[in-house]
This record gives structure tokens, sequence and C-alpha cells, in this order.
């Protein structure tokens, strides 16, 4: 694996000084570019919650600089007291996101890194050194997702998205987006067809930005035209992201995702989930056990708007995944190689576990 320092002008790394997590906000794409550098526990919790970094990887990445950067406050009078602290950390953080297992994976691993060690000192070494190495795995796994969705298409073809699966969501390349910018890469022509993604827009405020700063051909469109886009014969092929992929390949991602799969199903459109291993929960049997995070109804009614959309008092309901079930997916392709159904069985045969 490349031990090549990871630039500070990452969406996510550790800050100059190694005290403080560096992230490129996202919350304010793509009017502002606004780095934050954050330590406080409450700081960190908040970054997460408010989706100024975001993405089921770079939460996973961004978990484990967070991690670390909370053990080196002073104040753990021994190596026990220590090791509580982190795991009080651990379960502060968890509790900010529900949906994307990234973060519960990749905060348990930074947290196991502390627990394997003897002393405070070797605790904080060993936290430090998992914390690259779950971003420097992460540019690698792309990178392949990349190569593997790129084998899925041909020059030419017409490509849906949505929300943002992109190296904002990620580190490099992304999943959902990598064989896009591979393709422009390889100097093949794939255009790309994004959705907008209500309520919170990263559709048009990431995916387009992405993909327009790179040279992809691209096109935004309303979350309810992709209906007719398919129907023009504009579309190939589908290619999202994940934030929770259950055993038997029930997969959670941002709200409409399941829509666009039943709408995709319809006009025999191939269906595609890219997403790192690091993504599959193999303790979770089907898309009923994933936990569906609900978030705020002023997104819907004023986030985005001069003026309220809706008369204040008028209710919302607004959970920010759902389940596309596993029999609307054509296949999810992992760093390892393209998983087709039935995936309990395909997930055996590339990860060699059903469990974890
Ligand atoms: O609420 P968000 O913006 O964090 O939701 C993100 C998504 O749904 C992405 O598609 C998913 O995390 C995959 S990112 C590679």
């Amino acid at each position: 694996m490349s031990s090549q320092p990871i630039p500070h002008t990452d969406n996510v790394s550790l800050a100059p000084g190694g005290g403080a997590v560096r992230i490129l906000d996202q919350s304010l794409l793509p009017g502002e570019t606004v780095y934050l550098d954050l330590s406080a526990p409450e700081e960190l919790y908040e970054a997460i919650a408010s989706l100024r970094v975001r993405g089921a990887p770079a939460i996973g990445i961004f978990a484990g600089y967070a991690l670390y950067v909370l053990s080196l406050r002073p104040g753990a009078e021994d190596f026990p007291a220590f090791l509580a602290r982190c795991r009080e950390d651990r379960d502060y953080l968890n509790a900010s996101r529900p949906t994307a297992v990234n973060l519960q994976h990749m905060l348990d691993r930074t947290l196991a890194a502390a627990e394997g060690a003897s002393s405070i000192k070797e605790a904080r070494a060993a936290m430090q050194e998992t914390a690259f190495a779950i971003h420097r795995e992460d540019i690698e796994m792309c990178r392949a997702i990349s190569e593997y969705g790129l084998s899925l298409v041909k020059d030419g073809d017409g490509v849906l998205t949505h929300c943002n699966a992109g190296p904002l969501a990620t580190s490099k390349y992304g999943t959902g987006l990598g064989p896009l910018f591979l393709s422009r890469e390889r100097g093949m022509t794939l255009h790309a067809w994004v959705d907008e993604t209500r309520p919170l827009l990263q559709g048009a405020r990431l995916t387009a930005y992405e993909l327009q700063r790179a040279g992809v051909d691209c096109t935004l469109i309303c979350d309810n035209m992709a209906s007719l886009v398919m129907k023009e014969g504009k579309i190939n092929a589908c290619f999202v992201g994940c934030d929770r992929v259950a055993a038997n390949g029930d997969t959670a991602n941002k709200i409409g995702t399941s829509g666009v799969a039943i709408l995709a199903k319809h006009y025999g459109i191939p269906f595609y989930v890219l997403g790192p291993s690091s993504t599959i929960d193999f303790t979770c049997p089907d898309g009923a056990h994933i936990p569906i995070e609900l978030r705020d109804g002023g997104e819907i009614k004023e986030k985005f708007f001069a003026k309220p959309s809706s008369l204040p008092e008028v209710k919302c309901y607004n959970p920010a995944f759902d389940v596309t079930d596993h029999s609307l997916i054509t296949a999810i392709v992992t760093e390892k190689g393209v998983c087709y159904p039935p995936f309990d069985e395909s997930f055996a045969a590339l990860f060699g576990r059903k469990e974890d």
C-alpha cells in the first residue's frame, strides 16, 4: 500500500501538527470552499450530524482521525482510564448518525488498535497508524471499485446517479461516481444524468460540482424527471453508492434510491450499487434491520428556499435514507469484484464469511 502523505487539501485529513481533523465543509459547497480544523468532541459530532463531512466512506475516514484526535486530550490518569474514555468517545461519535455502518466499523477498528496496546503512548501511535491505514485503503478500494464499475458500461453510455458518491463522499475517485471519473481519464465519454436529490441536494450541489470540474459530461435533473429520461432511452445504467448493505444484499442509500431502482426495473435498465466491503454489515440479515435516520422537517420546507415553501405548521416526514430491496439490484460492485445475486452466496465467495 502507498505510504504517500495524505494532502491537507483532501476533503478529510489530519491537520498539520496532527492535533485536529481537517475537513472541507461540504455543507457550504458549491458556493464556498472552507476548510475546518476540528478537535473538540462536540465539533466532531456536529460535523457528522450536520453533513459537513458526509458520505459513508468519508464518515468512516473521519471517524478514525476523530477518535485519534480525541485520544490526545490530557486528563486520563492511567491506561485503563484512557481506554475507558476512548470507549466513551467511540459511543458518543457513533450516535451522530445511525445509517452508514462505516462510522461504526471505523470507530471500532480504531478503538481496537488502542485496546491492543499496552500504554497510552503506544495506543495513540496505533490509533494514528490505523486512521492513516483506513484512509489509504479507501483510496485503493475506490480505485478498484471504479475499474470494476467501468467494465459494466461502454463508451457513449448514459449513467443515472443519485446523491453523491464521488471523491467528496470518500477519498479519491469515489464509488458510484468512480467509473465516470475513470472514464474521463481513459478518454471515454460517459454522460451522467444527475438527480438533484431532495431535500439536501447532494446531486445538485456536490455531484454536478465534482463532475463538472473534472470535465465529465453531465446534466442535472430534478428527482421526478428520472422516469422520463429513462423512457427517452437516455440511461444505460444506474450507479449509486451505499450506506449499509445487509447480508442478503438489501441496500440503504440516500432517500429516493429505491424509487430509482424500481423505475430502472420497469424500463429494463441495470441498477448497480457500488461500495467498499466496509459498507457491508454481515451482522445485519436484511433491510428491515437497518436503522433509518430521520431528520428535521426544516430541511424540506426551508433550507434551500429564499422563503419557506410551506406553512410552518405543516407536518413533515424526512427520512434521510431508504432501503432498496436486493431483488431490484443487478449487481453490487466491491473492491474485490462484482457480486451478482444471490448476494449472500456471492459475498461468501468473495469475502469468505457470512458474519463478522
Ligand atoms: O446523507 P449523506 O449525504 O451522507 O448520504 C450519502 C449517500 O447516501 C451516499 O450515496 C453514500 O453514503 C455512499 S457515498 C460513497
